[in-house]
């Protein structure tokens, strides 16, 4: 069995939803993929395709692992552990499990948070049960928390659901309809422009001592609720930028970061980072009649591009 999960972006909001306003995400379409098999013995095998990497447990030890123990197979594990345990399984056969994903890693588009909610359908799917996306959701938070000591429900939820949520005290709504139709007809480039220099803890710090940012997320609030209005590309485009403009006062850009928004907004309709910043990725709307030039702008500029649509 193979089951292919998203990642997501977050299209505005971020670092607003640290204080109670709201942030939009989306999932996309890059993905990860796992497949699981049963094999003979009493064994579960993992394996990280991309990375080359291999690790062998015996079945009895899962129930009680210390997933943050395993380095990068640590997300998988809790995912299986803490799934068999939801279930209340008593594993007798050992399996198999592949992971392979198209998802660049600590760029804020929830590689990890797929791999989780990617693991967790793959194994309770192998013990045939039917969880529902709310215990899915559940499970992935539980088992960011456990992994990171604190989480935000935005990656696992976005992930679980699909489609467009509007986040707000780590509580979500899920937008569908006219916005979520008119996003469905967008095309998007993620660009990894470079690799982050902080952590997301480390710039969410940063920003809680800049005096005027309760001024700067209201503005957001505002990009937000005419972009849930809008059905235009140019003008959602215009409010992507407007929102990396205020990213900007919060310091969290960098140069790098600002000339490929700069490409972004000359040969597509707008651009913006997206997630905690410090380096990391940019999302394009692309403008289909300048696509190709865009594309070779990018090029010049030693980024990883990675086209993408929203997937619900
Ligand atoms: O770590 P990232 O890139 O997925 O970004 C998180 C978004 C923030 O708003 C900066 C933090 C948060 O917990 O919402």
């Amino acid at each position: 069995m193979i089951i292919e999960t998203p990642s997501k972006v977050i299209l505005f909001g971020e670092h607003a939803v640290v204080y109670g306003y709201r942030a939009i995400s989306m999932a996309i379409d890059l993905t990860s993929t796992i497949e699981i098999r049963d094999i003979d013995g009493n064994e579960i095998i993992l394996n990280l395709n991309d990375l080359n990497k291999s690790l062998r447990l015996n079945l009895n030890e899962i129930k009680n692992i210390n997933p943050n123990n395993f380095g990068d197979f640590k997300y998988c594990l809790c995912a299986i552990k803490n799934t068999i345990n939801y279930l209340n399984i008593e594993p007798k056969t050992g399996f198999e499990i592949n992971i392979s994903s198209k998802i660049p890693i600590s760029c804020g588009l929830g590689s990890s948070a797929s791999i989780t909610i990617g693991t967790i359908r793959t194994v309770s799917k192998f013990y045939n049960k039917q969880l529902k996306d709310d215990e899915i959701a559940k499970l992935g938070y539980m088992v960011e928390k456990e992994i990171q000591g604190k989480a935000s429900i935005t990656d696992t939820s976005t992930i679980t659901y699909k489609g467009i949520l509007e986040i707000k005290n780590n509580k979500f709504k899920k937008i569908e309809g006219k916005f979520e139709e008119f996003l469905k007809s967008c095309k998007f480039l993620i660009v990894y422009a470079e690799k982050r220099k902080k952590k997301t803890a480390e710039l969410v710090n940063e920003v809680a001592k800049i005096e005027n940012k309760d001024e700067i997320f209201k503005k957001i609030d505002k990009i937000i609720e005419n972009s849930l209005k809008t059905d235009n590309k140019e003008d959602f485009g215009k409010l992507m930028t407007k929102n990396h403009e205020l990213l900007k006062k919060l310091n969290i850009s960098t140069p790098k970061l600002d000339k490929v928004v700069d490409i972004g907004n000359r040969f597509g309709f707008g651009a913006k980072l997206t997630g905690a910043g410090g380096g990391g990725c940019v999302i394009i709307l692309v403008n289909e009649e300048k696509e190709k030039e865009l594309l070779k702008e990018l090029n010049k500029e030693n980024v990883k591009i990675f086209k993408c649509k929203m997937i619900n």
